[in-house]
């Protein structure tokens, strides 16, 4: 329908790419409750996935607690079924997807089947020695999946009881982590550059700060 057709050429489609503990969670939420298109973090996913206790998520858990990616062919099926969910038609914010040459060329071939491009990807730059402290330092409510930091975004007293600490945020699983940023999704920041949709943003400075880069560069 006419209507429809509207609704998927206003639609927003962006890829959050940044180190662990660059603030795309955190970033993420801002955006889609302003763009209101889905978040589709694929490690919050994993781990809902874990906490069910599902196959998929007792795999998962096993690459996700030392640090390391989770298989391409788990993570390209869970994606692609995803993106076949109607909210997606309104566009989508990827946070944590792709993360591999694989993944990227997986989600360019869904996306040109159905003829669909993408608005942004936007690339979370913090540098190595930022990320551990943000990291240990990180807590999240798991009832409103609200990310805290200890010393820069302290959570309310009345919280504390509930708050987790990721099992993969030990200083150990962080250098894991890095290394796979690294080796792995950093190289297919140059794919990006190619097809002319990278946004590179500084994600140094308050959160506040950050977001008014991200907008700044979405024009
Ligand atoms: P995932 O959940 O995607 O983790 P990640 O990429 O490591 O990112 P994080 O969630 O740790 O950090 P973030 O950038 O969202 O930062 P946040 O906003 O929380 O993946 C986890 C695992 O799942 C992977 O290791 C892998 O095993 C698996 N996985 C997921 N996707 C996969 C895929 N596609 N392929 C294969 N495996 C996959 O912020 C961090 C902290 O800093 C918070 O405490 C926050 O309050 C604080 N903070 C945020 N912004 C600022 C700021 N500007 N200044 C100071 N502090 C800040």
């Amino acid at each position: 329908s006419s209507e429809s057709a509207q609704e998927e050429s206003s639609a927003m489609r962006m890829i959050f790419i940044g180190p662990p503990g660059a603030g795309k969670g955190t970033q993420a939420a801002r955006l889609v409750a302003h763009y209101l298109i889905p978040h589709i973090s694929t490690g919050d996913m994993f781990r809902a996935a874990v906490t069910e206790g599902t196959p998929m998520g007792q795999e998962a858990d096993r690459y996700m607690k030392a640090g390391q990616l989770v298989p391409d062919e788990v993570v390209i099926g869970l994606v692609r079924e995803r993106l076949a969910q109607d909210d997606t038609k309104a566009g989508f914010m990827l946070d944590g997807f792709p993360r591999t040459r694989p993944q990227a060329e997986a989600l360019a071939e869904a996306l040109n089947a159905d003829n669909l491009t993408l608005d942004a990807v936007l690339l979370l730059e913090v540098p190595d020695e930022l990320i551990v402290e943000r990291i240990v330092g990180r807590r999240s409510d798991p009832e409103t999946g609200e990310i805290y930091h200890l010393t820069f975004n302290p959570p309310p007293a009345e919280l504390a009881d509930r708050l987790v600490h990721r099992k993969d945020d030990t200083e150990e699983a962080v250098r894991s982590r890095l290394e796979a940023y690294h080796s792995m999704t950093a190289p297919i920041v140059p794919f990006y550059e190619g097809e002319g949709v990278l946004k590179r943003v500084n994600g140094v400075g308050r959160p506040d700060d950050v977001t008014s880069a991200i907008r700044a560069a979405l024009g």
